[in-house]
């Protein structure tokens, strides 16, 4: 068996193969990046490790060849990387890859107004299409981001946010590499053609979260609701260019207008294990949390 795992410099690609590497001999893992002077480690434990650029599809035939299980890491380059996805892909099919698994995103339905959604809604459908076996691993947004926010309101005592009364199950990205790890592995009775949501254990809502970030640093934290308008004035204030503002805002409005507010099972069905509270990431992180 030969397992690939794409996009393995980056954290969730590296906690992954971490994971993967626990479970199965390491002659049997193959690690592809931009960067495979990163992964020397893993090349030192006997992973192979091989360059694999979506942006240049010649890179793609060898980087999957001999693959049977893929783990296909969706890329950072948010609103031009469905080109990438299909380059994957279609390198996939033409390698004879047994099985992709992608790394998708909650409820990617025309309507979510989230910028990440139209990218993930389109490479589902060109998975659908493939005739490859493959399953969708839609991650929550991940408890660790949650971070550098919660700094900021326990500095100020403001958890300044647009998502009005909803609510959303932040995943630790830990709990998203263990699903793909045991999706990998075949631990994981997992289903073809199947999405998995994967989520923490309950949605909350930003007084939830709020009173966490209080608890966890014994400062005072207030959740303070604005509208779209006013959210992304105060982040273009910060300093941030006013696209980036907007496109942070949908993430509100789509948690607001409910569409991510579903917890599921899935990281406990596919891993064995219950998924980590945004308190037990919150009190990891304890120390980037105190100003
Ligand atoms: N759920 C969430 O809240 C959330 C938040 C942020 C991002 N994401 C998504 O989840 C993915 C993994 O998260 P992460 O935390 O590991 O992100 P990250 O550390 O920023 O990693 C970025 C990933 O994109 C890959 N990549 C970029 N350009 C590529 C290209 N041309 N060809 C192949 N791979 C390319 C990188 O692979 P190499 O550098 O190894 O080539 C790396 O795996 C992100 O890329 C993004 O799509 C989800």
């Amino acid at each position: 068996m030969s397992i690939i795992i794409t996009g393995a410099s980056g954290h969730l690609g590296r906690s992954t193969a971490e994971m993967v590497l626990d479970r199965v001999p390491a002659s049997e893992v193959v690690l592809t990046t931009r960067h495979p002077e990163e992964l020397s480690d893993f090349a030192g434990r006997g992973a192979e490790v091989r360059r694999a650029d979506f942006d240049r599809p010649d890179t793609l035939a060898g980087a999957f060849a001999g693959g049977e299980r893929l783990l296909l890491i969706s890329t950072d380059a948010v609103g031009s990387r469905v080109p990438q996805h299909r380059a994957a892909i279609e390198a996939a099919r033409d390698a004879g890859v047994g099985h992709v698994a992608y790394t998708s995103y909650l409820n990617p339905v025309a309507e979510n107004p989230a910028v990440v959604t139209p990218d993930h809604r389109e490479t589902e459908e060109a998975l659908r299409e493939s005739g490859l076996a493959w399953i969708a691993l839609r991650n929550a947004f991940y408890a660790e981001y949650q971070v550098p926010a919660g700094a900021q309101a326990v500095a100020t005592g403001r958890l300044v946010h647009n998502n009005g009364d909803g609510r959303i199950a932040y995943v630790s990205r830990e709990d998203c590499a263990a699903a793909a790890a045991a999706v990998l592995t075949g631990e994981a009775d997992s289903d073809e053609g199947k999405a998995y949501d994967i989520t923490g254990p309950e949605p909350l809502g930003q007084d939830d979260v709020a009173a966490l970030l209080g608890e966890v640093s014994g400062r005072t934290v207030e959740a303070v609701a604005v509208d779209d308008e006013a959210f992304v004035e105060g982040l273009t204030a910060a300093g941030l260019p006013e696209p980036a503002a907007r496109a942070i805002a949908t993430y509100g409005r789509a948690i607001r207008e409910g569409y991510l507010g579903e917890a599921s099972g899935a990281v406990e069905s596919l891993t064995g294990r219950p998924p980590r509270s945004l308190r037990e990431v919150f009190e990891a992180h304890r120390g980037e949390l105190l100003p």
